[in-house]
């Protein structure tokens, strides 16, 4: 049933472009011109009226959520907070008349979600899910759902539930801009085009999924490690670091890159690793004077970055290079080769990578 692969994770890593195209088979019309959602039954008019949205997750799905603002914030103009789901209903969140609450989460039964949500319905918020598990608690209990169709996720660590959330926002988002008319039309077409393509971006990556292996085995005897980004580089680390720890026990930070020099800096030694991403055009210069700060301390950094950007060359150890797309869709492209990382470093250190200890896959209790 691993089809071959060494362990569920692996091979959920390589199922990811067929759960991209799954998740957004049906949601495209076919000139390819428009978002479409056959199944939500949302009026148009409550889509147009929406003031403020509310993202709750937990782990994993939280860090699709902060990629989920980004993208609703930058296309649609609508102002999104992101809460840990946890966290959610100690903290009396504001609800105005035309709030709506997404709840992100890939089984539809973590406990800490299902009780964000039904705070926010108690407050009268309009709940959407975006869940892998048609039928599941959180599916059956919320107003709309948009199922993400990535199949069955068997590994603790969750990899194709991820991007398949990320494609999700993407679409939601697009959807949102083109009911607000926030959007021109050939501005939704174009990034329709390049969402598209990122399944088979992502199978040329894993295509050279080696190169990571090694860097695996660089950092398998590493205490810690930092992982550094701004923007939506900064959420994608917060993914990567938190892969690494759950699955190889080592600890890593995720910072944002511009943060550093105001305290954690201090941290950084001769040899310390650092995994600095850098897809962002409008911050790449900003990027690159980060790095330069963690090199003349004696870091030793691996920097991710696009095609147009091999330049970075000159500022870090090693680079691992990932296709060129539109600004929004790096992160589907950055965050695989940082599943590849925390992936083979459990590998070469013997771990049960698919049942890491202390954990479970799906959190029933809050
Ligand atoms: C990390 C991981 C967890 C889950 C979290 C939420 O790899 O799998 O952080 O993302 O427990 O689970 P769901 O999405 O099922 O609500």
């Amino acid at each position: 049933e691993k089809d071959g692969y060494a362990h569920y994770m692996e091979k959920e890593i390589y199922e990811q472009p067929r759960a991209l195209r799954n998740t957004m088979t049906g949601r495209i019309d076919e000139a390819g011109q428009k978002v479409v959602f056959p199944d939500l039954q949302l009026p148009a008019e409550t889509i147009r009226s929406i003031e403020k949205i509310y993202i709750v997750a937990c782990g994993t799905a939280y860090h699709a959520g902060l990629i989920g603002k980004h993208v609703i914030e930058s296309l649609a103009r609508i102002p999104v907070e992101v809460d840990v789901a946890s966290e959610f209903r100690y903290r009396r969140p504001l609800f105005g008349p035309n709030t709506l609450t997404i709840a992100v989460s890939q089984s539809g039964e973590t406990a800490d979600t299902l009780a964000a949500m039904r705070e926010a319905k108690r407050n009268g918020s309009v709940v959407l899910a975006i869940t892998n598990v048609v039928g599941s608690s959180i599916a059956r209990e919320a107003d709309e759902v948009i199922t993400t169709n990535a199949g069955p996720e068997i590994a603790v660590a969750s990899t194709k539930a991820y991007t398949s959330q990320l494609i999700a926002f993407y679409l939601w988002g697009m959807y949102l801009a083109q009911e607000k008319a926030a959007l021109a039309p050939a501005e939704i077409a174009s990034l329709i085009q390049s969402l598209q393509q990122l399944p088979g971006q992502v199978e040329d990556i894993l295509a050279h999924a080696q190169q990571l292996r090694q860097f695996a085995e660089a950092i398998k005897d590493e205490r810690h490690l930092f992982f550094i980004g701004r923007g939506i580089d900064h959420a994608v680390s917060m993914e990567g670091s938190l892969k690494l720890k759950e699955i190889s026990y080592i600890h890593s930070e995720a910072y944002a890159a511009g943060e550093l020099k105001h305290g954690t800096l201090a941290l950084i030694e001769e040899g310390t690793r650092v995994v600095a991403l850098s897809t962002q055009d409008a911050l790449h210069e900003k990027m690159i004077s980060n790095i330069t700060e963690v090199k003349a301390r004696g870091a030793n950094v691996l920097g991710i970055t696009h095609e147009d950007h091999v330049d970075l060359h000159r500022s870090v150890d090693d680079v691992c290079l990932i296709p060129k797309t539109d600004a929004l869709f790096t992160p589907v492209l950055a965050v695989i080769p940082l599943q590849l990382i925390a992936y083979y470093t459990s590998v070469v250190l013997g771990n049960d990578v698919d049942r890491p200890r202390n954990l479970a896959k799906s959190v029933t209790v809050e």
